[in-house]
């Protein structure tokens, strides 16, 4: 069963931290056709207070136990990263459709071993690159598959975190595989059909150099280079003080177009000291309808078996971009994909 008799995906969300609790909250509040029927997660009484506090029936502290619950049609998987492959293999086998938040895995294995598990089971596989959803990059890309935009020549995207991380949570390859793979499946999306075949990538501790001896990096630009000859700049910081500042630009041989502006509102406040803006200060405040759509789309696909929209090989794509960058990082020179070690 992919639906209760009544046609509505009952949801499973596993783990219910920070993205996890955003994600319940759209589950059972925001999503039409979806029901957040339970919430896994092992730190002691967090499962339970989620659950209670957005209706659903059943909380759990280990994932093993929606695997086993028949009245359980998705899950969606928002646990700390080094767990995902693992979480998504298991719930596969189990037969249930699952959204797993990115990154769907720490090595190319792993994610081959998710996307052939997910394949197997004949499941839907979703991944959260969000922004694939957000209004400005939708519109981008339909340009694109309209034509107007011609063939594209120089692609960025922009990621600035407002600050305020705790270093003992990140480790040094974290801007690359948490934070920037998002800004490597934009530019994939917005160089439709093409692949990344190089990477440059420079970075370092500069928000918070005490942590530069543990090899933390927090500010970084990567060069890519796809195979369509297109070249493509991602850059990010852990902290901007003016907030969170997610941005995209394509310049294509019709034209160009960017995207994100930063503005939380279009109002403007002109005063004595000049105009300013109100900027966003969060993931939740910019995206919260990609994160809608995102899961909207999730649970159509799982109703209609239907493929996902973002693949588990998009994952792997973007996956293996992060992994290069860091790899240049260390050894100082650009790094060709097919160095990348599985
Ligand atoms: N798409 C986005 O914009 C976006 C934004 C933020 C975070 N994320 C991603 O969401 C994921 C979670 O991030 P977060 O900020 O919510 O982390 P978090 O640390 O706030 O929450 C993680 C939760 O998972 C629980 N957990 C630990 N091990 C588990 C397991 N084996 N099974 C189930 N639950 C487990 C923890 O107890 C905790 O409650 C990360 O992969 C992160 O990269 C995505």
């Amino acid at each position: 069963m992919t639906t209760d008799a009544a046609g509505t995906v009952r949801v499973a969300l596993i783990g219910s931290g920070r993205m996890g609790a955003y994600h319940g909250e759209t589950l059972s509040r925001r999503v039409p056709g979806a029901r957040l029927v339970a919430v896994a997660d092992p730190a002691p009484g967090a499962a339970e207070r989620l659950a209670g506090a957005l209706g659903a029936d059943r909380a759990y502290t280990d994932p093993v136990q929606v695997w086993a619950d028949p009245d359980v049609d998705a899950v969606v998987i928002a646990a700390p990263a080094r767990f995902h492959a693992d979480l998504v293999v298991a719930a596969a086998g189990a037969g249930k459709g699952v959204f797993c938040e990115k990154p769907m895995a720490m090595t190319l294995l792993e994610a081959d071993r998710a996307i052939e598990a997910a394949r197997a089971a004949g499941v839907v596989l979703q991944v959260g690159f969000n922004r694939r959803f957000a209004a400005d990059w939708t519109a981008a890309r339909a340009l694109l598959d309209a034509g107007r935009l011609g063939t594209p020549r120089l692609l960025r995207s922009v990621t600035r975190d407002p600050g305020g991380f705790d270093p003992s949570r990140v480790a040094p390859d974290t801007i690359f595989r948490e934070t920037l793979i998002h800004d490597f499946d934009t530019l994939r999306f917005l160089n439709p059909g093409a692949e990344a075949v190089e990477v440059f990538a420079t970075a370092d501790a500069l928000v918070e150099p005490g942590w530069r001896d543990r090899g933390l990096l927090d500010t970084a630009v990567v060069v890519v280079r796809f195979d369509n000859g297109a070249r493509a700049v991602a850059e990010a910081c852990f902290e901007a003080s003016y907030g969170y500042d997610v941005r995209g630009e394509v310049l294509g041989s019709g034209g160009m177009v960017t995207m994100g502006d930063g503005r939380r509102t279009g109002m403007v406040w002109s005063g004595p000291e000049g105009r300013a803006v109100e900027t966003v200060r969060g993931d939740q405040e910019l995206f919260p309808d990609a994160y809608t759509a995102e899961l909207a789309a999730f649970v159509g696909a799982v109703r209609s078996g239907t493929p996902a929209l973002v693949t588990g090989a998009d994952a792997r794509a973007a996956l293996a971009i992060a992994l290069a960058a860091a790899g240049s990082v260390r050894i100082g020179r650009p790094v060709r994909l097919d160095e990348v070690p599985a």
